[in-house]
């Protein structure tokens, strides 16, 4: 099993994170069922983005490799995508099961989707019960995948208010909407990413948009080209690691900074972190800065159900620097952070237990006092986010930190290991491929 060893260092210099998840997956989506197609560049080529794709190509999309992250998608077939004659493995991403049951079931496609261990424990009556009201065939025993689709007909548009600030069931309800009849609307109970409505307004489609409500009008996209900015999602631990160890300087290049997410930033601003967005500028439709973090002091803070909307996978993270901040750090409203790819909640809190600091768990979320990090193993419980998070910790304690079952940080960083020595963590893998 892959496990990172850590000895404590301070990071400095310059990198360009690999391309956003979210947006990877959009770009494929959307291309794929667009009038005229388009190119990607800069596309995730990690295993969760690997596993769109690839369910995309079984149903008939044409998608052509250039280069490394430079992609052709073609139009959308005339004769439509054909259903698979086996199930499509969305491996562990929620985000490629969520969008594309969503945009299957507007399609009238039937498909069976199914993934790994973790996805297969996640909820999906958040997309079930939505895409139902619209007249979609969907089944889920138990709410969980494997998810069947088949087909009763064209849907019909909605309006449907969210019962929890989800990126991925906003985000399933319009795109199945783009082949309803009649317009489909989602009301957000909080602001969350607007990827997809910035991109089908991008490619063509018809959007319309205010605060947290959003209307989709029946009708394909109609392609264009798009070029997916750096994930801020996995620079956050390098701004953790560079906010927490005073006299570092380090640089991140081209990251993209959606307001429905930028979050990690404002809170370790809250925290007393040096960052500073230079070069703000607009990349195929989304906010992009180069994001410059100076370590210093942190000291702790509240993080409220708000806070968690906008900054929803870079808890883990933020829980680090929480852990060597001054003072107590409150974490509430994060109850959705228990059907992440792991129980995010348990896993930080042992995790962060293990190393030496306290910490009390509760149901949404939990308390801690900042110290310092011990040395100790710490599991991910095969968690990307808890994984990448817990080698952080590694370079900011006293002892060397060994983080076990780290392989499935493939899933959304596959060169997490390279880009974290290249910044100057002691950072060293055994067992990797
Ligand atoms: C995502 C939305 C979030 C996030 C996930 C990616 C997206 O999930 O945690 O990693 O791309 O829409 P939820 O919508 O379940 O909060």
């Amino acid at each position: 099993m892959a496990v990172w060893h850590l000895r404590p260092a301070s990071p400095g210099g310059e990198l360009r994170v690999p391309g956003d998840k979210s947006i990877s997956h959009r770009a494929l989506m959307l291309l794929a069922c667009s009038r005229d197609g388009g190119r990607i560049r800069g596309l995730l080529e990690s295993q969760d983005c690997l596993h769109t794709l690839e369910a995309l190509r079984a149903v008939g999309a044409d998608i052509r490799t250039r280069d490394a992250g430079d992609y052709d998608v073609g139009a959308f077939p005339a004769e439509g995508f054909r259903a698979p004659d086996h199930p499509l493995d969305l491996g562990n991403s929620g985000t490629g099961m969520r969008l594309l049951a969503g945009l299957f079931s507007g399609l009238g496609l039937g498909v069976t989707l199914t993934g790994d261990a973790s996805l297969c424990r996640r909820p999906m009556d958040r997309i079930v019960k939505p895409l139902r009201r619209m007249g979609a065939h969907i089944q889920a025993e138990d709410g969980r995948p494997p998810l069947k689709l088949g087909w009763r007909g064209p849907l019909s548009g909605i309006e449907y208010a969210l019962p929890v600030a989800s990126a991925q069931v906003k985000s399933a309800v319009l795109l199945a909407g783009l082949s309803a009849q009649g317009a489909t609307t989602v009301i957000e109970p909080a602001v969350t990413r607007d990827h997809t409505e910035r991109m089908l307004a991008g490619l063509g489609a018809q959007v319309l948009r205010s605060h947290r409500r959003v209307t989709v009008h029946p009708g394909l996209p109609v392609g264009g080209d798009i070029t997916v900015p750096g994930d801020l999602s996995s620079a956050a631990f390098f701004m953790v690691a560079a906010a927490a160890s005073p006299g570092a300087e380090l640089r991140l290049s081209g990251v993209g900074v959606n307001p429905g997410r930028s979050g990690v930033i404002e809170l370790l601003w809250r925290m007393g972190a040096d960052i500073e967005l230079q070069n703000q500028r607009e990349t195929g439709g989304e906010p992009v800065a180069d994001v410059v973090v100076r370590g210093g002091p942190l000291r702790g803070i509240s993080i409220d159900a708000a806070d968690v909307a906008l900054a929803v996978d870079e808890i883990p993270a933020l829980l680090i620097a929480a852990a060597v901040a001054e003072g107590e750090t409150e974490l509430t409203g994060a109850a959705e952070l228990r059907v992440k790819e792991s129980d995010r909640i348990a896993a930080m809190a042992e995790g962060l237990g293990r190393l030496g600091i306290r910490v009390s768990e509760q149901e949404d979320g939990m308390r801690l006092s900042g110290g310092r990090f011990s040395g100790g193993r710490v599991e991910s419980q095969g968690d990307h986010r808890v994984a990448m998070a817990f080698a952080v910790a590694g370079s900011l304690a006293e002892g060397p930190v060994t983080v076990g079952d780290v392989a499935n940080v493939a899933t959304s960083y596959p060169g997490f290991l390279r880009d974290a020595q290249t910044i100057g963590l002691e950072i060293h893998g055994e067992g990797h491929d």
